[in-house]
């Protein structure tokens, strides 16, 4: 290949294709639809501070119909997106209390379901900090040609075929893995396409980040409290005191984490008793991601991956990211 050949995300995922010995392109087609309705969410986002003097913020447009929030509208093109792709059957997103199935001809004998989460940090955009967009993909579990069911959702993270994000940042990328590494593509937005910034990323097995919201100390677990204060003491030697990060939008600290090396942590706290951040689309998507890179992700007790979903909206204490890190707050928990 010349070298000043750029490789798009869609002449990539058809490459590793080939990495799969019987597939027939039905999860190059899901991931190339969620390739193209990241662009669409992209270019709202983009826009989002115009909105205000553009005039349409809580204003009704010309069709009557309320301005929407950038959520919904990012769970509608998704949605959308899959739906016409043909390879889903189901979703699950933030947004919908329910599982939201596919039930006409073109999605019959799909075989993929989805969960979502469709804008992450959302709260983040008014002040024009990085958001982004996570998803999780499985093989259904029930048979093919009805409607999926919500054990086609409850399976474990480990059974997840393929994991991503897409971050809509200073530059907008999109990150995935189908089980054999995690590679990034950067949005150019001069030609509209994806292209190979990241190839094969590696997480630095030692990270000497951190990033968690301390407003909450007084509630944490010891084992957090005590975590904290290991990362402030002062040990050179071993690069301490470490970095604190928080940005407050779990896609934007993991990928900075996941590119310098650091630990993100969402423990539970009296607001949130059970953690704050869902199992199946914020921390599964993640923790593969986060394994795939030679990274860990952890409840506290157990392997995020490992764990029994047993309802949609679920939420877990969460810890990801570089293994000396999540080794540490493990063992002092
Ligand atoms: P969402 O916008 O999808 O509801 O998720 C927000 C999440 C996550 O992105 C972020 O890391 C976390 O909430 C921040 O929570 P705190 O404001 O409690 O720190
Ligand atoms: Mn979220
Ligand atoms: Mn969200």
């Amino acid at each position: 290949m010349r070298s000043y050949h750029v490789t798009t995300l869609n002449e990539f995922i058809i490459k590793r294709q080939a990495d799969f010995v019987y597939a027939k392109g039905e999860l190059s087609r899901l991931l190339y639809s969620i390739g193209v309705a990241a662009k669409i969410v992209n270019k709202k986002v983009n826009k989002a501070g115009l909105v205000d003097i553009l005039g349409e913020a809580g204003n009704v447009n010309i069709q009557g119909e309320d301005q929407k929030k950038l959520d919904v509208f990012a769970d509608e093109q998704f949605i959308g997106a899959l739906e016409s792709c043909g390879e889903v059957c189901g979703i699950a997103t933030e947004e919908n209390n329910e599982i939201v199935t596919f039930d006409h001809d073109l999605s019959e004998g799909a075989k993929y379901i989805v969960c979502m989460d469709p804008l992450d940090g959302s709260s983040n955009i008014d002040v024009n900090v990085s958001v982004g967009t996570i998803f999780s993909i499985y093989r259904r579990v029930t048979p093919r040609g009805r409607n999926p069911e919500l054990q086609d959702f409850l399976q474990k993270g480990s059974k997840q075929i393929a994991a991503g994000y897409v971050i809509y940042g200073s530059s907008t990328m999109m990150v995935y893995s189908t089980g054999k590494g995690v590679n990034g593509f950067t949005l150019d937005p001069s030609i509209g396409e994806f292209c190979l910034s990241h190839p094969d990323i590696k997480t630095p097995d030692f990270g000497t980040i951190y990033s968690i919201n301390e407003g909450n100390y007084f509630d944490f677990p010891d084992g957090v409290k005590k975590f904290i204060k290991f990362c402030q003491v002062k040990d050179p030697t071993n690069s301490r005191p470490y970095t604190s990060r928080y940005i407050g939008s779990l896609v934007s600290d993991f990928h900075r984490n996941l590119l310098k090396g650091g630990i993100y942590l969402y423990p539970q706290t009296a607001k949130a008793p059970e953690g704050k951040l869902r199992l199946l689309y914020e921390c599964n998507p993640i923790a593969f991601l986060a394994e795939q890179a030679g990274g860990k992700a952890s409840n506290g007790k157990t392997r995020v991956l490992e764990i029994q979903p047993d309802s949609l909206h679920q939420r877990i204490p969460f810890y990801t990211g570089s293994k000396n890190l999540v080794e540490k707050v493990e063992e002092l928990l």
